[in-house]
């Protein structure tokens, strides 16, 4: 897809949010037969968060989306149309994106999800420049949410160290000014069905006591043949972007890669023959949130100055399905704008509406909530807590 022959599209906001709870992998060794030493060289990985049990996709995703409208500087009924891209639905039914539609105070947006796992922030991307430049829409929330704690295996150490939640947003506008987004590039390739995948609760295999005793509502992966895909394919569709873009690979001034792992990401900057100074990380305190890490990455990319206007930057992913997806655009807001969003949006200010009648079980895994109950000695790390998040929600205090 090239953008520009129709409307222009300009990303005019931007927010994330992470929860407070805090694992480490000093955690993760009370957990699994692992060490931060294995995880740190493997994957680069040191915490993540994890959402307590009042969270959701669709409260974490309402609070980035908050952010990001704020930064915009709009309303949230300004917004036509809301896409969540997220593979941790609140429920099966409705789409989370409905969820956050009423938890933002939106009256007017259609709101649908998108599926495409950790490349569906890029592919909601596409998707909201399409419906821009179709002129079917004028200001698009595109959220990628995640609360994958929930969905992992605690016994299976090849998975549940990767992981974590958060939420990350972006606003696309219509405008009359040259277009910020000029090269898109979405691939899938479904020879890797398989390879990420959660087996049960779909058709093919509906819940039943059975598909939970064989542990088949949990996160499986290959993790080597996943790493392979990753490193073949990440490279080549950014270049495909920035060759829509008509730019070389050399005027690139900052990559945001998927956060998945430290080694994928410098294979990357190999495959692209740049210096690791133009990549930007932070799995080191995220982990993997699947279609959440771009925007998160993004806009903590902007909060720590690298990111300036006329700077051309690329958004890269990859994931199940297998898919792939990279945007290429030139930067125009000023940075500033979103320096009080988190101040102005809080957490507690958020809600996302229950049913009268219904109410869920305990959400989080009975071993993880044990680990974060029972802080190591010396954790009360308040430097864990992501600025303007409340601290009382913090896990690792006192007993
Ligand atoms: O968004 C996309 C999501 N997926 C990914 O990005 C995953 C991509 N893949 C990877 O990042 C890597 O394959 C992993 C980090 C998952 C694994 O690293 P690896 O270097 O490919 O390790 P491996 O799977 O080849 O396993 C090497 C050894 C095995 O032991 P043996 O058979 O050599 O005795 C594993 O059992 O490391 C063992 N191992 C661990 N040891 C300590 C696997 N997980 C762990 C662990 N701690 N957490």
């Amino acid at each position: 897809m090239t953008v520009s022959s129709q409307r222009s599209v300009r990303l005019t906001g931007w927010g994330r949010y992470a929860p407070a709870q805090v694992l480490t992998n000093a955690d993760l060794e009370r957990m699994v037969d692992t060490s931060d030493e294995w995880i740190v060289t493997r994957t680069g990985i040191r915490e993540r968060h994890v959402a307590a049990a009042h969270e959701t996709t669709a409260s974490m995703g309402a609070i980035a989306g908050l952010r990001a409208i704020h930064t915009a500087g709009l309303q949230p009924d300004d917004i036509d149309l809301i896409i969540v891209a997220t593979l941790s639905p609140d429920h099966w039914m409705p789409s989370t994106a409905a969820l956050v539609k009423e938890a933002i105070g939106n009256t007017r947006a259609p709101a649908f999800d998108v599926a495409a796992a950790c490349s569906g922030f890029v592919y909601g991307y596409a998707t909201a420049s399409a419906y821009i430049g179709a002129g079917l829409a004028s200001n698009v929330l595109v959220i990628g949410a995640e609360l994958l704690t929930r969905y992992l295996d605690y016994t299976d150490r090849g998975t549940c160290i990767l992981f974590g939640d958060g939420a990350g947003a972006v606003v696309l506008s219509a405008s009359d000014e040259p277009t910020s987004t000029v090269g898109i590039e979405l691939t899938t390739d479904p020879q890797g069905a398989y390879m990420i995948w959660l087996p049960a609760g779909g058709s093919a295999s509906p819940p039943s006591a059975e598909t939970v005793a064989r542990g088949e509502h949990k996160i499986r992966m290959e993790g080597r043949e996943t790493y392979r895909f990753a490193t073949r394919t990440l490279a080549s569709t950014a270049l495909a972007a920035v060759a829509k873009a008509g730019w070389t690979q050399d005027e690139v001034d900052l990559i945001i890669p998927h956060q998945a792992n430290a080694r994928i990401i410098e294979a990357v900057a190999k495959g692209l023959d740049l210096p690791m100074d133009r990549i930007f990380v932070n799995l080191d305190r995220y982990g993997n949130t699947s279609a959440a890490s771009v925007p998160i990455a993004l806009t903590e990319a902007v909060a720590e100055g690298r990111v300036k206007p006329g700077d051309k930057i690329v958004f890269v992913a990859f994931g199940a399905g297998f898919t792939s997806g990279a945007v290429a655009l030139e930067w125009t807001e000023d940075p500033a704008r979103a320096r009080d969003a988190d101040q102005v949006v809080r957490p507690e200010h958020v809600t996302v509406r229950k049913p009268v009648d219904w109410d869920s079980v305990d959400p989080i895994p009975p071993v993880l909530a044990e680990v974060l109950a029972k802080p190591l000695p010396g954790h009360m790390d308040l430097s864990d807590v992501v600025p303007g998040e409340p601290e009382h929600a913090h896990a690792h205090a006192p007993d």
